[in-house]
């Protein structure tokens, strides 16, 4: 590599290909004229070293443990702001003044209600449909609701989609909750806060007066703010290719909704959860380390590794400290669950097979812990991680939209199969 420009050969052939440097991080090597100059594509199944689009949104430093939505960092963020506040800075680029924030409040508040249609709609689900079973199918439905945001070419009708998925993902998460326990619909309260609002639509019943914990709120709201964004993961990149098509908005946050939901990615919450209570008790800790270091056994410990940080994920750090602060507000002296997940901590940071593959524990660690003690069951987490994701693929997807260099996403790939052959009439195969 030399100055700006990088070097390959090829079959003696020498091609040069521009190097472009971000604001921080690793540069790129500018491939795109690749093929039309040798003839060759280049192969990296996972996109380990593919840098996909140009962002302004969110960096990580996975080496570092350091991560920043627009510059600021996520530990600020999480300590000094809501929820609304890093919603208004992944969209607009800057935090809001305070007339800004109000206002911003206020128009999110008032896409909170979700057409009256919407609850029949509901009714064509099984009662013991998974919460994200539900949401991929509800958020895919807006767009057959909300006609008038769906152009994207529309910078307004663009904006309003985006607030309107901001203000009804809550009423939905809580609606397909409500659902499966067989309880009604609370329609949002406009004169709470977003986390709040979002607390009472799950655990109100118009049987009983439900008053707003504000120790349990900030919590969730600072959750909401550790899982708003997260770069070119899998769902987002899921929503920018769906995006990159032309797809509306709604359609783009159903597909992103629907890669969010595997257990590799949003769904290691709730795997997580479920691997802690089946782990039970200390004592068969060292078993279940024993299986995840087994190359034969496909047991993984859930909620640890991930493919970019290879250090403590910021996120859980400030996501255990919300985990004991929970407990104690809810009283929760000696939790099983949590005592397990400390000790499997510890000893996967000090076991040879963890520290050399760099394995850490990541956001879903502790997370289930904290959602449990809240009250939700664990069908429910993939679905609040979905929730607060929601703002960074619409940022995401905006961004790309707005992009002029942007093209329909048309990977390429190493055909492997059968070579040209005579097709074979039926009765002679
Ligand atoms: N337990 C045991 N071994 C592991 C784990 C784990 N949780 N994660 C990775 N490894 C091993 C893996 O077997 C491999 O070993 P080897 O090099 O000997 O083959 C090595 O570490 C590298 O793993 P990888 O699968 O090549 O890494 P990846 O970047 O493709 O996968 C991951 C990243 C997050 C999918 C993976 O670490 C994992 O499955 N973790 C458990 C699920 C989880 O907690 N996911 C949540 C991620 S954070 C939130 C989100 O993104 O939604």
């Amino acid at each position: 590599m030399s100055g700006t420009t990088s070097q390959l050969s090829v079959d003696g052939k020498t091609v040069d290909m521009a190097i472009k440097t971000g604001s921080i991080g690793p540069s790129v090597i500018d491939i795109a004229k690749l093929y039309a100059q040798t003839g060759m594509f280049t192969y990296d199944p996972g996109f380990t070293s593919t840098a996909s689009c140009e962002s302004e949104i969110t960096y990580i430093d996975g080496d570092e443990g350091v991560l920043l939505h627009r510059g600021y960092p996520i530990e600020q963020l999480a300590e000094h702001g809501d929820f609304l506040e890093t919603c208004y800075l992944l969209l607009y680029g800057e935090l809001p003044t305070a007339a800004q924030k109000a206002d911003f409040d206020y128009r999110v508040t008032r896409h909170t209600m979700v057409h009256e249609q919407m609850a029949r709609f509901f009714q064509g689900f099984r009662r013991d449909a998974h919460p994200m079973a539900v949401l991929v199918g509800s958020i895919g439905a807006m767009s057959a609701f909300y006609h008038d945001s769906t152009d994207i070419s529309d910078p307004q009708q663009r904006m309003i989609a985006s607030m309107r998925l901001i203000a009804k993902m809550p009423t939905l998460a809580a609606m397909a909750y409500k659902y499966t326990i067989g309880q009604p619909f609370v329609y949002p309260l406009n004169s709470l806060d977003y986390t709040s609002n979002f607390l009472r639509m799950c655990f109100a019943v118009p049987a009983e007066e439900y008053k707003v914990n504000p120790v349990l709120s900030r919590a969730l709201d600072r959750i909401f703010i550790l899982h708003a964004d997260h770069e070119q993961n899998a769902s987002t990149s899921t929503v920018r290719l769906a995006g990159s098509s032309g797809a509306n908005p709604f359609a783009c946050i159903a597909a992103g909704t629907a890669c969010l939901w595997g257990p590799a990615h949003g769904g290691a919450n709730e795997a997580a959860l479920r691997m802690l209570m089946e782990i039970g008790s200390v004592e068969n800790i060292p078993k279940y380390i024993a299986k995840a270091k087994d190359k034969n056994d496909p047991f993984r410990l859930m909620g640890f590794g991930h493919r970019v940080y290879k250090n403590y994920d910021p996120r859980a750090k400030i996501m255990q400290k919300t985990t004991h602060e929970v407990l104690n507000e809810l009283g929760i002296k000696d939790d099983p669950l949590l005592d397990v997940a400390i000790e499997l901590e510890r000893i996967a940071l000090s076991d040879e097979y963890f520290i050399e593959k760099k394995l850490y524990p990541n956001i879903d660690f502790y997370s289930g812990i904290t959602l449990k003690a809240m009250g939700f069951p664990t069908t429910m987490f993939t679905a609040l991680f979905a929730l607060a994701r929601t703002v960074g693929w619409i940022a995401q997807w905006k961004e790309m939209i707005e992009d002029p260099s942007q093209r329909i996403g048309r990977p390429r790939q190493l055909y492997t199969g059968p070579t040209l052959r005579e097709y074979t009439p039926i009765g002679r195969r």
